[in-house]
């Protein structure tokens, strides 16, 4: 049963599969990569057979969830992207955009290059009917900021599909301390923009930190997170709290606090209904 504007503890397959019909406009799902992170109940090393088993199956019940004009979304490592893909086209999915979120990472390397990337699956259930809300995403072009072209597209430009985000560092203001892999509140904030509108639904399956779902409600859409982990929830709720009542502060504030009391202002208005 799914409650709007809550994170609720449990298994997604299992609250997902109760869905008696499909109610999300945006599915985001950043599930555990199964490269052996730590996390407070999941145990992140399965056996090949076993995780992908279980990607079918929670793919499988995201799919359902999700209306016939919805988007979903997965972030994911290498270890997995190709099987993700297959999932996904298997589950008769129409692939929009690869995405590749590319970050710098400070470690250095002797006999590989670092990893600095990670995969985002961007399909549609229809082929033709979704939301795409370009308006709300475009950046300024290079024709605008280099050349000085007057051809230039004084509204910008729709974003390429590599994506250049910051991951959350250990200093930032955004990072929380308590859980070992939080989501840029910058990549959620393109994807919710761009997938869907305000009072839209949002579900995350995976909800951790609880990221989609604070930048969903702020955005004012609707939103559903849901984690295994009972300390993951209530701190996550307690951070949606803070960031909608103003007394957490993230990265994007201080870059544009006008903007985002504005989107605060929405997101109450979403988090109270
Ligand atoms: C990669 S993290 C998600 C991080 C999140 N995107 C964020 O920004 O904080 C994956 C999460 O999935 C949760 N998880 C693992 N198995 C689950 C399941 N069957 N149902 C719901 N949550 C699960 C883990 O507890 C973990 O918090």
């Amino acid at each position: 049963m799914i409650k709007h504007n809550t994170i609720v503890c449990g298994d997604c397959v299992k609250i997902l599969s109760a869905c008696k019909e499909p109610v999300a406009d945006l599915v985001f799902a950043d599930p555990p990569f199964n490269i052996g992170y730590k996390y407070d109940v999941y145990e992140d090393r399965r056996k090949y057979d076993d995780y992908y088993a279980w990607t079918e199956q929670w793919m499988g019940a995201c799919c359902a969830a999700l209306k016939p004009t919805g988007s979903f979304w997965v972030a994911i490592g290498d270890e997995y992207a190709a099987e993700i893909k297959i999932i996904g086209d298997r589950l008769g999915l129409h692939l929009r955009n690869w995405v590749i979120w590319h970050y710098t990472f400070g470690q250095s390397t002797k006999a590989k290059f670092a990893r600095s990337h990670t995969h985002l699956f961007y399909w549609t259930k229809d082929p033709r009917t979704f939301t795409f809300n370009d308006a709300e995403v475009r950046i300024p072009s290079a024709r605008q900021t280099t050349y000085a072209d007057k051809r230039a597209n004084p509204r910008g430009k729709v974003p390429d599909d590599v994506w250049s985000f910051s991951r959350v560092c250990g200093t930032f203001k955004e990072r929380v301390q308590w859980h070992p892999c939080q989501m840029p509140e910058k990549v959620l904030e393109r994807i919710v923009k761009v997938s869907s509108s305000p009072g839209d639904l949002v579900v995350d399956p995976f909800s951790g930190s609880g990221t989609t779902c604070c930048v969903a409600a702020r955005l004012g859409r609707r939103y559903f997170g849901i984690d295994v982990s009972e300390q993951y929830v209530t701190e996550s709720t307690k951070r949606l709290a803070d960031t909608l009542s103003g007394r957490r502060e993230t990265t994007e504030i201080a870059e544009n606090p006008e903007l985002l009391r504005a989107e605060r202002r929405k997101g109450l208005r979403a988090y109270r209904t």
